[in-house]
């Protein structure tokens, strides 16, 4: 039988880690809504809660942190790789290059057990963020900054971007993105996360191709695109005509739409709310006047809602995020969900291998070189 175009509607896994309800708009990992998770947790215990199962006590979460903590320095090969990366390459690139490095003196890279995989996920998890902060000071023509064990994983992330200690608002807007994307079922980088893990390939290699994976416009390169959208917008009273006129020529808009939502994207609430703190925090609220007025044009012309992509890169622009490192930030993130599946993958493996319809030409005759019109 022939799925729709996209798969769409095919359930490809059995899973425990996310539930995503299109209909109602809800979404929860391991059970817990992500509503509560937004309010309550921060992105190393939902980590540990997507890795574990469970949420952690506090000796628990604690150890997790500690060795998060002290898995961030980059090895010498990996620091040198970003040293000749060129700096004009997308950061996604190089971040994708990275981890498949990371493999080469990871102790652990054959052993795909449950234990090794959190163990070289730890490693993986901790080390992106001063991998992407690391290329991206060097591409602007700055020093790298070490990273500082006594900041949480957000607070850290933004002090290794940016040369500063963030603000506690600033890293509490960073640390909810992490936790809003660390997950979100069969999503395009997660499934080529499986598909390679279905193979018995290592976390590593199933690392690499999500992150591949996501580096596309319709996945995690979204993002980027929606700064370029409210640029182009530039003030509240351009947005009706700039969107009527986007919709008139069938283009699409960054950051809107989904193919699970049909109404509304749960993880933008609560963006939203932090979009309007920050802004006003930062006396930017023209910023947050602009998503608003982009986000009601949008949804008058065509009734499409924001997407998650829509308030991150808001979020992120006011969090002095360059737009060429949003999905880099994004596989910061997604990085919690993917290890999660490789575990669940690994765990009660069958390759993944579907059908296809075959719709080219049958029983051509072999026509030897020199005798080819
Ligand atoms: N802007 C304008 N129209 C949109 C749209 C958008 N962002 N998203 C969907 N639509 C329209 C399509 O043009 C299509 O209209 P049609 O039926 O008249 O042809 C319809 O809605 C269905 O869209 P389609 O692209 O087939 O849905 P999909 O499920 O394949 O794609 C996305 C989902 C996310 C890829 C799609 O909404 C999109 O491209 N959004 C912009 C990129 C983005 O924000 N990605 C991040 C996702 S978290």
């Amino acid at each position: 039988m022939f799925a729709k175009e996209g798969l769409e509607g095919v359930i490809a896994a059995r899973t425990a880690i996310s539930l995503i309800r299109g209909e109602d708009g809800s979404l929860g990992y391991r059970g817990y809504a992500i509503g509560d998770l937004a309010r309550n947790s921060n992105f190393e215990e939902t980590t540990y809660l997507l890795w574990y199962g469970e949420l952690p006590k506090t000796d628990e979460l604690a150890a997790f942190v500690a060795t998060l903590r002290k898995s961030r320095d980059l090895s010498p090969g990996v620091a040198d790789l970003i040293a000749r990366w060129p700096r004009s390459a997308e950061p996604i690139d190089l971040l994708r290059t990275a981890v498949s490095t990371m493999a080469s003196d990871d102790p652990d890279v054959a052993d795909n057990s449950e234990a090794a995989n959190r163990r070289k996920g730890t490693r993986i998890a901790a080390a992106m963020p001063t991998i992407v902060a690391a290329y991206r000071r060097l591409a602007a023509g700055l020093a790298v900054v070490a990273p500082d064990p006594a900041l949480s994983h957000a607070a850290n992330f933004l002090f290794m971007l940016r040369g500063r200690r963030p603000e506690t608002i600033e890293a509490e807007a960073l640390d909810l993105a992490l936790v809003l994307q660390a997950d979100h079922g069969l999503n395009a980088s997660t499934f080529a996360a499986r598909v390679a893990a279905g193979t018995l390939a290592d976390l590593h290699a199933a690392v690499t191709a999500a992150v591949a994976t996501l580096k596309g416009p319709l996945h995690g390169g979204a993002a980027s695109e929606v700064i370029l959208t409210m640029q182009a917008v530039a003030s509240p009273s351009n947005a009706d005509a700039y969107v009527a006129r986007q919709l008139a020529d069938r283009r699409k808009i960054a950051g809107f739409g989904h193919r699970i939502y049909q109404h509304s994207d749960p993880r933008t609430p609560p963006l939203r709310e932090m979009l309007w703190r920050l802004a006003k925090h930062k006396n930017l609220e023209r910023w947050s006047a602009l998503a608003g007025a982009i986000s009601d044009a949008v949804r008058k012309h065509s009734r499409i809602e924001p997407n998650v992509d829509f308030y991150t890169a808001s979020v992120y622009d006011l969090l002095e995020i360059d737009g060429s490192t949003f999905s880099s930030v994004f596989a910061c993130a997604r990085i919690a969900g993917w290890v999660a599946h490789v575990i669940e993958q690994h765990s009660d493996n069958r390759l993944i291998r579907p059908g296809e319809e075959y719709l080219g030409p049958l029983a051509r005759r072999y026509v030897p070189i020199t005798q080819r019109q």
